[in-house]
């Protein structure tokens, strides 16, 4: 598929079938994440894979993922993160959110539906899924089947500004 239909098709869902996602999609899904670049290629970041019932049931206590059949965490490396000389700022959440997006796109492309959570409670989850100090969970994706019909491509005239009110042409 072509990547701008790709981008369009992709919607955030909060109604989930029981449907397992299959091995070979996770896979797929990994794989996608494993590819994404990372600043000065550290790859500074873990993927917590979480599908079983248990692990699922420790999940609700953090976050709303609407039922979602498999959850995946993006988890920053700090130590590892590279950080910019001149101002010390660390690139973690650009590097995890990269990471996420891939994940993301590749399941749309497997005809996954997926959401993407930050509103969730950090210091649950550290405690829930054994996160080590110097690990910062950033991004919870989740992914399955639909439960309800797909967001259509062709909302972005209205769900999103306009390139006009986007881009500013070679200076503020
Ligand atoms: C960084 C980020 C954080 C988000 N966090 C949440 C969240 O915690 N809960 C939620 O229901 N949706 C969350 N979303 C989904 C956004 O609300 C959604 O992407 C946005 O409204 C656009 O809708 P669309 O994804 O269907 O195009 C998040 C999206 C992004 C990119």
């Amino acid at each position: 598929m072509d990547f701008l239909e790709l981008a369009k098709k992709r919607c955030s869902t909060r109604k989930y079938t029981s449907q397992k996602v299959e091995p070979e999609k996770l896979e797929k899904i990994i794989e996608a994440a494993r590819v994404a670049p990372t600043g000065k290629n550290s790859q500074a970041f873990k993927l917590l894979v979480i599908q079983s019932e248990e692990a699922l049931n420790k999940l609700t206590d953090a976050a709303n993922f609407y039922h979602a059949p498999l959850a995946i965490l993006t988890v920053a490396d700090l130590e590892n993160t590279w950080h910019r000389s001149f101002d010390g700022k660390v690139i973690s959440d650009i590097d995890a959110s990269i990471v996420s997006t891939h994940m993301i796109m590749e399941a749309t492309e497997l005809g996954l539906a997926s959401l993407w959570i930050c509103r969730f409670k950090p210091d649950v989850i550290r405690e829930a899924f054994n996160i080590p100090e110097g690990f910062e969970p950033v991004n919870l994706t989740v992914f399955g089947y639909p439960d309800e019909p797909l967001k259509s491509s062709e909302r972005h005239a209205e769900d999103r500004k306009t390139i006009e009110e986007l881009v500013v042409t070679e200076s503020f």
